[in-house]
């Protein structure tokens, strides 16, 4: 029999290059080195016997023996989804459905991210993987916990493909859902609590070298105890800082949902860095206040004059080496040529706190580089005013009836609100973005 040691088991240093093995290996390699069980309360399922014919001492020696071992043994660290009973579908993201479950030993309530398979050839998709190894290494309050990975029964008896789900914590909303919802009073307190659970969580992503690139209000999910979890890891990568002479890495800039899509990727960067979460972070935050996300354009044309209307003319005065931008020529008719900043005007009447506006107007900074870092934005005297944030929101959450969180949690409207097109996981062949219902949102400014 196996043992339940994560130090001891071989497959637990088997690089991530396991991505060029064939399904049922690639699968099992990848997911091994991850043992989500070894650290969840959850117990586990262990179908050591493959495992049990394996000399685990000799690795080095047995190169046949752990070959025949990945190519029979049946995801033996995968839990199977039986172990779940399914309550109800509570999301629609770009990349699957969403279940409300429950975990029939302990009774704990979980989601279940499907990962869709149904147009992968090569196997298990690789930003599935990247969304599990990006969250592997992120254990923080304020990011989503995944508890392990598991896969369909049928997988396990049959050369059938198996459907994996993402397991993590169920959390009773997202942010989107709540602040929609009018019935959910948000005091000042309330908001300054979110945005510093917020930033937090975001300092930690970044000081672990990853870029969220998709930060927006329904990625954020609010737990039974009123603490903010940053979710949805889909389009993380790891970023590499720049400097002396190496050429700048390159990343698509076919991300971010649209109406949290900060100027310089509209303008074609694809240089960009941790500040393009800092946009997304101060769209959020104003939203908690408007309680609608507050530029709302149905194309990247749309969305950039929104900018330009709100934030001021974007030109290199305010923003030197703009012009720089690979499509700022292209998209010079789609900014205004004499914009007054009028992001404060706009806000006063939602934003009393001056220190809160004058975080807001920091986070939505033009200029990228002139942006605030997270761990700079946790230090703004926002913070140290009163009132004080407190530890969590549950006080806000307790005052929700249980009737609500049908209506806050997971809504599918509410994740696909601004997936606006060229956004860049549609184009992996998994999902058509899904249009923004008819008569919402439509190309205006909250
Ligand atoms: N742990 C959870 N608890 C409660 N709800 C969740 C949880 N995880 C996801 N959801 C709900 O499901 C929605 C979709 O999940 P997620 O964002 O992870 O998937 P996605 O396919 O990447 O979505 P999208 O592409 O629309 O951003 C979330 O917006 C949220 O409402
Ligand atoms: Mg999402």
């Amino acid at each position: 029999m196996a043992s339940k040691s994560p130090t001891s088991h071989p497959l637990h240093s088997q690089p991530s290059s396991s991505v060029g093995l064939p399904l049922a290996n690639r699968t099992s390699v990848g997911l091994i080195s991850y043992n989500p069980f070894l650290t969840t309360e959850e117990g586990v399922d262990f179908d050591g016997s493959a495992a049990g014919q394996f000399d685990f001492e000799n690795i080095e020696k047995v190169t046949k023996d752990l070959l025949h071992y990945m190519e029979t043994c049946k995801y033996p660290f995968i839990n199977d989804v039986n172990c779940y009973e399914k309550l109800q579908k509570i999301g629609q993201g770009t990349f699957g459905e969403v279940f409300k479950a429950r975990c029939k030993k302990t009774g704990r309530l979980v989601a279940l991210k499907k990962i869709l398979m149904e147009n992968e050839k090569e196997g298990f998709p690789i930003t599935a993987l990247r969304e599990v190894k990006t969250l592997q290494q992120l254990k923080h309050p304020n990011i989503t916990d995944l508890i392990e990975v598991c896969c369909t029964r049928s997988a396990r008896n049959s050369s059938e493909k198996p459907t994996f789900y993402l397991v993590s914590a169920f959390c009773d909303h997202d942010l989107a859902g709540l602040v929609s919802n009018h019935r959910v009073k948000l005091s000042a307190v309330h908001v300054k609590t979110m945005m510093k659970h917020l930033l937090s969580g975001l300092d930690k992503l970044h000081r672990m070298k990853i870029l969220h690139r998709d930060m927006k209000a329904a990625n954020v999910l609010v737990s039974h105890e009123g603490v903010l979890k940053l979710a949805d890891f889909g389009l993380a990568r790891p970023f590499i800082v720049n400097s002396g002479p190496n050429p700048k890495q390159l990343y698509t800039n076919r991300v971010v949902t649209l109406w949290y899509r900060p100027p310089e990727l509209l303008l074609g960067s694809r240089q960009y860095d941790t500040t393009i979460d800092v946009w997304g972070v101060g769209c959020i935050m104003a939203e908690l206040f408007t309680r609608v996300p507050i530029m709302q354009g149905e194309t990247e044309q749309r969305q950039l004059y929104l900018i330009n209307q709100l934030c001021g003319s974007i030109n290199p005065e305010v923003w030197p080496e703009v012009d720089k931008l690979p499509l700022y020529k292209n998209m010079a008719s789609s900014m205004p040529p004499e914009s007054k900043r009028i992001l404060k005007e706009k806000l006063v009447l939602y934003v009393k706190d001056e220190y809160a506006m004058n975080l807001l107007e920091e986070l939505l900074t033009l200029d990228p580089s002139k942006r605030p870092t997270a761990d700079k934005a946790i230090y703004h005297t926002y913070f140290y005013k009163q009132p004080e944030p407190k530890d969590n929101i549950s006080d806000l959450i307790r005052t929700i009836p249980n009737s609500l969180f049908e209506f806050t949690t997971g809504r599918g409207a509410h994740a696909n609100r601004g997936r606006g097109q060229h956004h860049q996981r549609p184009q992996q062949g998994q999902r058509k973005p899904q249009n923004v219902p008819a008569g919402q949102f439509r190309d205006m400014i909250f």
